[in-house]
């Protein structure tokens, strides 16, 4: 846990961090990407930061990989390159910078660091964790292969580096159900995310899809009935869910996809009214390129991702605190798995 006082302390006697209208109107480009959702006074409060932090990245060689859920103020005012997860796990195998600050949660940082052992790699809170690494251990990938031997096991990038070295391939929600298709074996085991699977398995309807009982807390709050009673009030709303929605959601949904694929989708499909049932910030980095689209219902918070702040990138950068390690073998064997993933989805593409 960061001392906050003295965090705050430190960094005020480096930077000038109080609130500036002017600096905020000198960064109108960046504001213009936010204006729907950020209001003056508030892009005043974070416009030193954004400035100081721009200034260290180029100090200290580093670039700042950021995740479709970070808050629109890192995600258009301090993110070299933004995606989801898969986008971002390709994107740390050709980072040229000496330092990667993973705005994210702990698990990308861990997969960028997998990627990059040679490389400091950053996560702002060390805390920023997440529900579906935190259900499962390598002892229950091991527990999974003696309940279905033979079993290949495709593993959520959600997930602890050694949770990674123990299974055989990787996938995101933009490429599971590719990569179940693609692997040999009729029995494949998923692991964590329960309600991934149960959705792949729909879609894969050949293989016989076996799941470890993990979940999102963010996407497993929404039910069928919200969906059904906010379509009931609005029907010309465009109902998008995450595959880590019960496949019950899903189904009462017109679209499901990753972040990026909610995103492409919503750009190519250009829906008067669009709800996206996932993290609060997707609608919110958005809402400017997408001014045509009113973004409507309800979303959910997703507390790991929001440890993530601007001061606290600053900090990590000042201090060059928070480095992300691995244990040297277990990366080793996560990075197997890891770009058995990324070299699968690019033949899958190609
Ligand atoms: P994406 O790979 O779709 O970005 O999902 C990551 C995640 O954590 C969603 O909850
Ligand atoms: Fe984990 Fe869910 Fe948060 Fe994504 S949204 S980081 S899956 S808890």
């Amino acid at each position: 846990m960061l001392d906050q006082p003295a965090f705050r302390a430190e960094l005020s006697a480096h930077y000038d961090l109080a609130p500036s209208t002017a600096l905020a109107q000198s960064m109108s480009d960046a504001y213009a990407r936010m204006s729907r959702v950020v209001s003056p006074p508030d892009f005043a409060v974070h416009a030193p930061y954004i400035a100081a932090i721009n200034r260290l990245k180029v100090e200290r060689n580093a670039v700042i990989l950021a995740h479709n859920y970070m808050t629109p103020e890192i995600y258009h005012g301090v993110a070299d390159v933004v995606g989801d997860s898969l986008q971002l796990a390709i994107k740390a195998t050709e980072v040229e910078a000496d330092v990667i600050v993973q705005c994210g949660v702990h698990f990308m940082a861990e997969t960028s660091k997998i990627l990059n052992p040679a490389k400091t790699v950053l996560i702002p809170d060390m805390e920023a964790g997440c529900s579906l690494a935190e259900s499962i251990t390598a002892e229950g990938v091991a527990e999974m292969r003696r309940r279905y031997p033979g079993a290949p096991v495709v593993t959520y990038v959600n997930t602890t580096a050694e949770v990674k070295a123990a299974s055989d391939i990787c996938c995101t929600s933009s490429n599971a159900a590719q990569i179940v298709a693609a692997i040999e074996g009729d029995t494949v085991i998923m692991t964590p995310d329960k309600y991934l699977a149960q959705n792949v398995a729909k879609q894969v309807p050949h293989k016989r899809i076996v799941w470890w009982d993990g979940a999102c807390i963010v996407h497993e709050r929404f039910t069928a009935q919200d969906l059904r009673d906010f379509r009931d009030w609005n029907p010309d709303t465009r109902i998008i869910a995450h595959p880590e929605c019960p496949p019950d959601v899903v189904a009462e949904a017109d679209f499901s996809g990753s972040t990026s694929g909610i995103i492409d989708y919503v750009t190519r499909e250009r829906p008067g009214k669009a709800m996206l049932v996932t993290e609060c910030s997707m609608a919110s980095n958005i809402a400017d390129e997408l001014p045509d689209i009113d973004f409507v219902g309800p979303c959910n918070m997703c507390p790991y991702m929001k440890k993530i702040t601007l001061e606290k990138i600053l900090w990590s950068l000042h201090t060059m605190q928070g480095a992300v390690e691995v244990d040297a073998a277990v990366a080793a064997r996560a990075r197997i798995a890891v770009e058995r993933m990324i070299d699968m989805s690019r033949r899958l593409a190609a």
